[in-house]
Order: C-alpha cells, then sequence, then structure tokens
C-alpha cells in the first residue's frame, strides 16, 4: 500500500526537467506530470531569499534560476497561482520585492524574477525578510487560499532568537513554510526552527544543486503527498554483500543486479540519496569498495554496482564488513540524513559473536541495520543471526534462493522507507528545541 501511493505520488508529479533544456524553456511553461488542478488551484507562494555577500553573485543568480523554474511549473495568474517574493541582507531591500498582485502572467513573472538585483549584504537579516513577508506582503493574500512560504539561504542568520520568533510569528498566522538551506555553513537547528515540521526543511550542498530538490518540493508545495516520497530525502544508504564461494559467479550477479534495481528506485544526487557498498568473504574485499562521494552520478553508481566481481571468499565474515562500512564508509555520511545499511548474506558467518558485536555498534551509532538472508532457515541461514544483525525481525527478510531475491523488493522498498522516515524524525528532534 505504502510503496504503490509512493510511486503513484512519483508518476503524478514528475517534472522534465532536462538541465540542458533550461535554458530554451526558461520562458516557456515546462511540461509537468502533476495533476493539472495542482498547478492551477489558487495558492500563494512567498520567496523570502537571502542575498547576503557570503553567497557571491554566480550562486544568486542560480538560486533565482531556481525559482524560476520551480513557479514556471504552476499555472500564474490572478485567479490561479500567485508569487511574492522578498530579498534581504542586513536589512530588507523593500525596493526590489513585488507582491501578490503584480504579475499575472508566467512570462512576466519569470522577466521579474530574472531581474532582482543581487545587493550582497553584509549579514543575514532573516527575521527582517520574514517579517517584511508577512506583514507588508501576506494581508495582500486571498481569503481562504492555502499560503505557502519558502525561505532560502545559505547560512546563518546573526540573530537566532530573532530568526526563530519572526518564523513562530508565521507559522502562528497558518503559513506553512519551507526552509530551504544551501551550502555547508547552514545549520540544521535553524532550519527546522523556520519550518512547518521536518518535511519541510531541505538541505542541498551547493546552489548548484538546487535543481535536486525541485521535484520534491513541488510535491511538497502542491501537497500531494499524504505518503511519505522517501526515495528524494537525504540517505546515505550503504550495501554490506556478501562474496562467499557458496554463493557462485551467477547466483551473486543475480544479487547485484537485484541491488541495482532496488538502487535505481531512489533519487541518486549528492543532495538526496547516496551509495556506498563493500563486499567481504573471509575478508573485507577494499578494492572493490565505493563511498558515499566516490560518484555523484547516479549512471556511474549503477555500471560500478553492474561490475562489482564475485570474489568466492572462503569464510563468511559478515562482521569484518559491517565495521567496514561503520567505521570507514558511514564515518563520511551527512549527519541530518538518514543513515541506513543493508546487509545481504547467504549463510552463517564464522564468527557469530563478533558479528553481533558490530552489528550491535553499528546500531548503537544510528545506523537502521536491515538483513537480507539468501537460502533456507535452519540449513545455511541461522536466523538468530539476521536479527542480530538488523536489531529486529521486521527488518529481516529472507528468500530461499537468489533468484527469489526479487520478490522483496516491494517489501524491502516498504521497510527502508520506514526506517529513513524514522532516522530524519529522530535527528530532526536532536534539532528542535
Ligand atoms: C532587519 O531588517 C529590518 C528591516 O529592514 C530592520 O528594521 C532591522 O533593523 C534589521 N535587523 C537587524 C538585526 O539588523
Ligand atoms: C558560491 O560560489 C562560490 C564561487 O563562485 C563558491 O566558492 C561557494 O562555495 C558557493 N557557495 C554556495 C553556498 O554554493
Ligand atoms: C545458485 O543457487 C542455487 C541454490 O540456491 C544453486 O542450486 C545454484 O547452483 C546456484 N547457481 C550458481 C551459478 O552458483
Amino acid at each position: 500500500m505504502l510503496k504503490a501511493a509512493i510511486f503513484a505520488g512519483l508518476v503524478l508529479c514528475l517534472t522534465t526537467d532536462a538541465a540542458h533544456l533550461r535554458h530554451e524553456t526558461r520562458h516557456k511553461r515546462e511540461s509537468s506530470e502533476c495533476p493539472k488542478e495542482c498547478l492551477s488551484n489558487p495558492l500563494e507562494i512567498s520567496f523570502v531569499v537571502d542575498a547576503s555577500a557570503s553567497i557571491w553573485p554566480g550562486n544568486f543568480t542560480l538560486g533565482l534560476n531556481f525559482i524560476e523554474d520551480f513557479v514556471n511549473i504552476f499555472e500564474i495568474s490572478q485567479t490561479a497561482v500567485r508569487v511574492s517574493l522578498v530579498t534581504y541582507g542586513e536589512v530588507v531591500y523593500d525596493q526590489d520585492d513585488f507582491g501578490f498582485a503584480d504579475y499575472s502572467n508566467n512570462q512576466d513573472l519569470m522577466e521579474a524574477i530574472s531581474n532582482i538585483p543581487y545587493r550582497s549584504g553584509i549579514m543575514t537579516n532573516t527575521s527582517g525578510g520574514i517579517w517584511h513577508m508577512l506583514n507588508k506582503q501576506m494581508p495582500e493574500a486571498r481569503e481562504g487560499v492555502r499560503r505557502v512560504v519558502i525561505v532560502l539561504t545559505d547560512g546563518n542568520s546573526q540573530e537566532t532568537a530573532l530568526t526563530k520568533r519572526a518564523a513562530k510569528d508565521a507559522l502562528d498566522s497558518g503559513l506553512e513554510v519551507f526552509a530551504i538551506g544551501v551550502g555547508h555553513d547552514v545549520s540544521p537547528q535553524e532550519l527546522h526552527n523556520i519550518a512547518s515540521d521536518d518535511r519541510h526543511v531541505f538541505v542541498v550542498s551547493a546552489y548548484h544543486m538546487l535543481e535536486s530538490i525541485k521535484k520534491r518540493l513541488s510535491y511538497e508545495a502542491c501537497n500531494i503527498p499524504t505518503q511519505p516520497v522517501c526515495e528524494m530525502d537525504p540517505v546515505d544508504l550503504s550495501f554490506v554483500i556478501d562474496s562467499s564461494a557458496s554463493i557462485g559467479e551467477g547466483n551473486f550477479s543475480v544479487g547485484m543486479q537485484f541491488v541495482k534495481e532496488f538502487v535505481d528506485s531512489f533519487q541518486l544526487n549528492p543532495s538526496a540519496v547516496r551509495v556506498s557498498l563493500v563486499t567481504f568473504g573471509e575478508v573485507v574485499y577494499t578494492e572493490d569498495a565505493f563511498g558515499f562521494d566516490t560518484y555523484t552520478d547516479k549512471k556511474d553508481v549503477l555500471d560500478t554496482l553492474a561490475g562489482i566481481k564475485w570474489r568466492h571468499g572462503k569464510e563468511t565474515n559478515t562482521g569484518a564488513g559491517i565495521k567496514y562500512m561503520q567505521v570507514t564508509q558511514m564515518a563520511k555520511a551527512r549527519p541530518i540524513a538518514a543513515h541506513i545499511c543493508i546487509v545481504i548474506t547467504d549463510g552463517e558467518s564464522q564468527e557469530t559473536e563478533q558479528t553481533k558485536e558490530q552489528a550491535k555498534a553499528a546500531q548503537d551509532a544510528g545506523i537502521v541495520m536491515y538483513a537480507i538472508g539468501v537460502g533456507k532457515i535452519g540449513e545455511k541461514l541461522n536466523e538468530e543471526e539476521l536479527i542480530n544483525i538488523a536489531g529486529d525481525t521486521s527488518r529481516v527478510l529472507t528468500a530461499e534462493n537468489y533468484a527469489q531475491l526479487n520478490l522483496l523488493k516491494d517489501s524491502l522498498t516498504d521497510i527502508t522507507c520506514q526506517g529513513i522516515l524514522q532516522s530524519i524524525e529522530s535527528k530532526a528532534s536532536k534539532f528542535r528545541e
């Protein structure tokens, strides 16, 4: 059910956004598979945009391009979707702002956004921007129409407490507030203070990566997802794969094909889902391992997965694989992302105690562990060990043989999605006061 809804959501709301087409289509509405009514239903969208000096002109333009592309999927008119915008630095640049009533078609709105000047403010007065939106622009909003605010910033405001107060005023007056943080200096704490809830917080590594959140943001803004869309959430996803002799080359490649198809269902990019992998036999095959930052391109990850070699390991040293994943790979995971690890094995490890210890250490470090056992329980597979690896029976799946792994795909999607959402929620709660 959950999964069906997720994919229905994906299909419903994909926007076609090939980067190379962006410039030609800038002044033409992009086609979108969002339901038409979602794009033309009355909606007020307010942008509050950081124009402080730390951003630099090139990045500011990338930010404006993103806003243009985003608003352009909607039908802009006085009866459908309307947009306001304000920029801020040490003060609010009210000379540059525009309100809901100012633009009545896509073309004029896009033009106006692209003409917003970069003022290179010497401070980040986020509260000023929010209060300006709330007190000067929102009063023009149509009665009974949904109001969405998008705050785009590259860093921390100097006045954290004031920012929090301004955001609280906005939330208290019934606005739905998204906080988008760009770059490494942004404080998750502040983003969570600004946003309505965790699903309204977005973090991207750089301005050129904003494109990567466009789909998820449009889902949320369209209010389509009553169901989570976790393939776009920030996730660092690790695979620990048994490469021991008993599996055989053919079965190993069937297993890797399964991993590849599963990974393919996520939105891989440095702002959303990142993947790492390690294989093991009697040792860890570090020469085949790759980390979260090894590849930035989805295609490179999928190609690499297809080429991972079966090492016919003499033993099944699952503990060593898990340890490598935690100590070497997860050490580079993003603090804000969900940390997920999927272990696939065809049998009991030689060192059951060590496996248990390493799995426990990974679970204690906040990694949500999953175990997939391939084989017959009681023959080669030890159910207790699978439970030890995962930490809970609800995160254990088994298939009788590699050919039947396919049957697990839906269940694996469901349970990893649950783990992702729980993990993000528990992290976010730490950032909230
Ligand atoms: C923020 O901007 C507003 C409006 O321009 C201004 O009145 C206020 O003094 C600024 N706040 C700070 C802390 O500089
Ligand atoms: C903005 O651009 C500069 C170079 O033009 C870059 O060094 C910096 O990291 C960028 N900042 C963000 C937040 O993307
Ligand atoms: C794959 O596994 C099955 C048993 O699960 C076994 O009969 C078969 O020989 C294996 N194939 C290869 C190529 O190792």
